[in-house]
């Protein structure tokens, strides 16, 4: 009562604040409640990330009530299941998914479950005890004080006992759940395709795996445990009451559903609640990562303010929700306590009827009265906790469905169901063996792929494409092109024509939407990715560098100690490292820093140029590989890569004309097609055509 009282103030006081104020409080929780559902998983991803209102955030204006009936209204809506689905189209229950993670540690869940149990019974015994001392007490009967003592001392002891043993065990079973959750998260996300990461940023990601799992782990630990002790406690206390008068129990238990309906209504609240927090707690997550990860941009900008704000605009959406939890809460807690009154009310009326009648003793009444205060007190936390697990289900929907996503890209065992059996490489498994039943078409199949397998001819067929994240603009529109093996082809055109997109499908970091694109005879999706990766190797326009030390950057990726500092020094000779290392006090072991941030824009280069030759590829591909270096270092690595080049096929994409100028070939790309080629003297002398436009003086996309 006393609290519904405080939510009519806090009401009030939101009314005059909104007064006050205006509408302006609420305008930035409908900028940041804007969720969308992501078309390829099927979870809400938050939207707008840069939207900043113009006045900034008050996190004492958030308007609680209204929020939290436009928030009861919502769920109401968004709850309506509209379509019946068929058993096999429902998801499997959490439960089951919760389960199975569960299941590697039985045995500690075994023993955690048994001492629970135990600890639950001898808790449940303690008030019988105390109530037979009490008589025994007040009757001063020496030989029942003594025996009642001795039996609460002993269930006391049992429960002390067990109770310890079933907090260690839980907390070991629920961290385990956690470490195993966030591995199999982290292990699936690294799985699926680059479009997906182009969709979800990384402080969303990381939030799933840091502030979701322990929140769906809480309920092996710590959830389950109090909700099963509860409910035996409040089942045997509840059979005791039965025993001793089933009419007050009766009551009492009429009291005790009521609770519970409250409890299971404010539950299915909690956890739409609880997956919308998340959510928001995950777009806050991102906006904080993002603006950390920048840090040096903000800096110059000097927009600490602007982003403490975006960040702010997240925190007050989240926290709107939370207040719109603790309302629901409170309302439920307030529910639970009158209905508790009730029961105590209750049970004193019908036991004085029951005295009355004498079917009850005082001392029973009054142990009667224990334990229907005990099982109330069960019953609400049962519901407490049943709350709790559903807040912690909620968050765990994204989780579950991240962790069964699989990738959309094409894989070499989707790549060979779907397509016709015209090449070799259509019948190739991840592990290179052969699908097709039939021995004589896998013989010829064989003999096809070793003409290839070592061909690096590069061909793309008529390939379309746009980015499955802005499918309105075609990047590429029917691109040919024909490399020879062992061919260094220069690929030149404006800015934002697609260059990068051309290097990125051939690593088969996207599908192309139509055509082909083949390494030999193979086409490129057939090719299980740890081979494609080990045939090529790419320098990318932005070089980026774990912070890790320089040796271990150019190593990375080879096979863990199958690498030498010979082979790392040969590869930072070659790139031109050698020289800028050799002035560091820890030389090759000097750590770079987040993302290379410790090392120039044209070192990182260097150390990525290195982080190539080291594999010794078959397909170099190198995107804009000096643009960051002087005239000096650019004619040293050029030098080297020319060495580089023997032997392979190379697509180096420039913008500067010394780079390309030692190309075999140069090929250019508009409007997403291939619409000049050939050799760099060849198009020089064609005074009309695109190459020799780009070469004029006024183009500043080839400077000489
Ligand atoms: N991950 C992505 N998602 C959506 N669009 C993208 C993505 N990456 C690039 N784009 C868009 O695709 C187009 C081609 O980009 P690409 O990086 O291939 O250009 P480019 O020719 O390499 O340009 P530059 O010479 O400036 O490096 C651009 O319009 C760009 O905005
Ligand atoms: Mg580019």
């Amino acid at each position: 009562m006393v609290y519904l009282t405080v939510i009519l103030l806090n009401c009030l006081l939101c009314n005059i604040n909104a007064w006050q104020y205006g509408a302006s409080s609420r305008k930035y929780t409908g900028v940041t409640r804007a969720v969308a559902r992501a078309p390829s998983t099927g979870y809400s991803i938050p939207h707008m990330q840069m939207a900043v209102p113009r006045e900034d955030v008050d996190f004492g204006r958030v308007q609680t009530m209204s929020h939290f009936f436009s928030d009861v209204k919502r769920c109401i809506r968004e709850r309506k299941p509209r379509v019946k689905k068929t058993k096999s189209q429902r998801p499997t229950g959490e439960w089951a998914r919760l389960w199975r993670l569960a299941a590697a540690d039985k045995n500690v869940m075994l023993v955690s479950v048994v001492s629970l149990v135990l600890a639950a019974v001898c808790d449940a015994a303690v008030p019988h005890y105390s109530a037979m001392a009490l008589t025994a007490v007040t009757a001063s009967d020496s030989n029942r004080i003594v025996t009642s003592i001795r039996s609460l001392v002993g269930v006391s002891m049992g429960s002390a006992l067990f109770t310890g043993l079933r907090g260690a065990f839980f907390t070991v079973a629920g961290a385990r759940v956690v470490t195993r959750l966030r591995d199999a998260l982290f292990t699936n996300l690294l799985k699926q395709e680059v479009a997906f990461f182009d969709a979800h940023d990384t402080g969303e990601l990381t939030s799933r795996l840091n502030a979701d799992a322990a929140k769906l782990a809480n309920v092996v630990s710590y959830h389950v445990n109090i909700i099963v002790r509860q409910t035996i406690t409040a089942t045997i206390g509840l059979g005791y009451l039965f025993v001793m008068d089933p009419l007050i129990a009766t009551y009492t238990l009429s009291g005790l559903v009521f609770m519970s309906i409250m409890s299971w209504l404010n539950g299915s609240f909690s956890r739409w609640l609880s997956e919308k927090l998340q959510d928001e707690v995950a777009s806050a997550n991102s906006v904080a990562e993002q603006s950390l990860s920048l840090v040096r941009v903000v800096r110059a900008h000097t927009t600490e303010k602007t982003e403490s704000k975006r960040y702010r605009v997240r925190l007050a959406a989240a926290l709107a929700l939370q207040e719109t939890q603790g309302v629901a809460y409170g309302l439920t807690r307030s529910l639970s306590v009158t209905s508790g009154l009730l029961v105590t009310l209750s049970v004193l009326l019908g036991g004085r009827q029951a005295l009355t009648a004498g079917r009850l003793t005082a001392a029973q009444l009054t142990s009667f009265l224990f334990y229907a205060t005990f099982v109330s007190g069960a019953t609400f936390d049962v519901g407490d906790q049943w709350t709790k697990i559903q807040e912690a289900l909620g968050a765990g929907t994204t989780i579950f469905d991240l962790l069964e996503r699989k990738s959309t890209l094409k894989t070499a065992d989707t790549h060979n169901s779907n397509s016709a059996p015209t090449t070799a490489a259509h019948h190739l498994s991840p592990e290179g063996g052969s699908l097709d039943a039939s021995a004589e078409s896998s013989t010829a199949m064989r003999e096809e792929e070793s003409s290839s397998e070592y061909d690096n001819r590069i061909r793309f067929e008529g390939v379309h494409f746009a980015y499955p994240t802005r499918k309105g603009q075609k990047i590429l529109q029917g691109l040919n092109l024909d490399l020879k093996s062992g061919e260094v082809v220069g690929l030149v055109g404006g800015s934002g024509g697609g260059k990068s997109t051309v290097l990125r499908l051939l690593l088969h970091l996207y599908d192309p939407d139509e055509g082909r694109i083949l390494i030999g005879d193979r086409d490129v999706a057939s090719i299980p990715q740890a081979e494609l990766s080990q045939r090529i190797a790419m320098v990318t326009q932005e070089p980026q560098l774990f912070p890790i030390s320089i040796a271990e950057n150019i190593a990375y990726g080879l096979p863990e100690g199958c690498w030498t500092m010979d082979q790392v020094k040969r590869a930072a000779v070659l790139a031109n490292v050698d020289s800028f290392v050799k002035n560091l006090p820890e030389g090759y072991a000097t750590p770079v820093g987040e993302g290379g941030a410790s090392l120039s824009g044209g070192q990182k280069q260097r150390v990525a140029i290195a982080r190539a030759i080291i594999r010794d590829p078959a397909i170099l591909v190198l995107d804009e590989p000096t643009s960051a270096l002087d005239g000096e270092s650019e004619a040293l690595v050029l030098d080297a890569l020319e060495t580089a080049f023997e032997g392979r096929t190379v697509i180096v994409i420039a913008h500067r004309l010394s780079t390309i100028a030692r190309a075999d070939r140069i090929v250019v790309l508009q409007s997403g097609r291939n619409i000049e080629e050939g050799s760099p003297l060849e198009l020089k002398e064609k005074p009309q055509g695109a190459y020799a436009k780009l070469l004029q003086p006024s183009s500043t996309l080839l400077p000489q």
